[in-house]
């Protein structure tokens, strides 16, 4: 399947979901606005792609268990936009949500987009255990021991003068573990054994944590235009990044490391399982920072 039509899917998935029997139809409008604003999908897509690469055709399920992870994604960012957290104006080149609709509907709208994907995981045409095994790995990466964990880190970490290690474990968490997510859920779907399952995962790890790296470095090489959000906001609140470790040549050479190591890995499941990794590879090139411009959704 074509990647625009795959994008589309993911799109035409959520709004379905939501075209049932309306409570507050502003709610929806509200949750709808963030959800097609225009995100890069990255997160869905890696699952869809995987999951072809592993031979599997894309069924209706896989597009409900995509469109989920996109949800909570799209929660966690109208979260971390709020005034109360990141304060930011702007994200995927619109205003916020809280900017748009005010602050109490876009708390709202992100606590419907974090709890709503769970119903449509467990809608899905998938057997039980798995989608129960689907959910527990998407509440771990999402909640408390995941990127929710994670954001109170960050928080944390703002204005202070933390090791690297401490700063591995904020992306790894804040980020890495939404990153990872589509790499432990193709293959629950597509069943792999253990040892692969264990590699899908660490590559996961490992593009997470590059992904976060790129998006701290972008907050300072990029422009409004091609992130859709308010660039340099990191210094201004201080955060914790790894350009701020080590310098944006330090943090580009570890994004660097951390994507050939990706890909490595990835020629590794190769070479042991039916899989072709060349739709990921095709992603993990878009990510790469030779071209910023690439930053924006339209070019993935
Ligand atoms: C931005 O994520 C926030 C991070 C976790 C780094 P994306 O860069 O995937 O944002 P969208 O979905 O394309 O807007
Ligand atoms: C976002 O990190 C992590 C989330 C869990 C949403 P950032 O705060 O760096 O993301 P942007 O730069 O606002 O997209
Ligand atoms: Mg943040
Ligand atoms: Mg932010
Ligand atoms: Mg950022």
């Amino acid at each position: 399947m074509k990647q625009d039509e795959k994008l589309a899917r993911i799109g035409q998935t959520i709004e379905g979901f939501y075209a049932q029997k309306v409570v507050s139809a502003d709610l929806i409008e509200a949750i709808l606005y963030s959800v097609n604003a225009g995100g890069k999908r990255i997160r869905p897509l890696l699952l869809l792609e995987l999951l072809e690469g592993l031979g599997l055709e894309l069924t209706e399920a896989h597009f409900q268990v995509a469109a989920a992870l996109e949800m909570i994604h799209t929660g966690s960012l109208i979260h971390d936009d709020l005034p109360a957290m990141d304060d930011d104006d702007y994200r995927r080149g619109r205003l916020t949500s809280h900017k748009k609709f005010g602050e109490a509907m876009a708390i709202l709208a992100g606590d419907s987009l974090f709890l709503d994907s769970y119903a449509l995981i467990a809608e899905a045409a998938l057997p039980s255990q798995i989608k129960v095994n689907l959910i527990a790995e998407l509440s771990l990466a999402a909640g408390t021991f995941g990127m929710v964990g994670g954001q109170v880190l960050d928080m944390q970490g703002e204005g202070k003068d933390i090791s690297l290690a401490e700063l591995q474990n904020i992306h790894a968490n804040k980020t890495g573990k939404l990153l990872t997510y589509p790499f432990i859920a193709a293959g629950l779907i597509a069943e792999v054994g253990e040892s692969q399952q264990e590699k899908l995962k660490v590559i996961g790890q490992l593009l997470g944590l590059a992904f976060q790296v790129r998006d701290d470095i972008l907050d300072i090489t990029a422009n409004f235009e091609d992130l859709g959000k308010t660039p340099q906001k990191d210094v201004a609140a201080e955060k914790a990044t790894y350009p701020a470790i080590w310098g944006l040549d330090g943090a580009k050479r570890f994004f660097e490391k951390q994507i050939e190591e990706t890909e490595h890995l990835l020629a590794e499941l190769e070479a042991e399982l039916a899989f072709s990794g060349a739709a990921i590879r095709k992603i993990i090139e878009s990510l790469k920072l030779n071209d910023e411009r690439k930053s924006r959704c339209s070019s993935l």
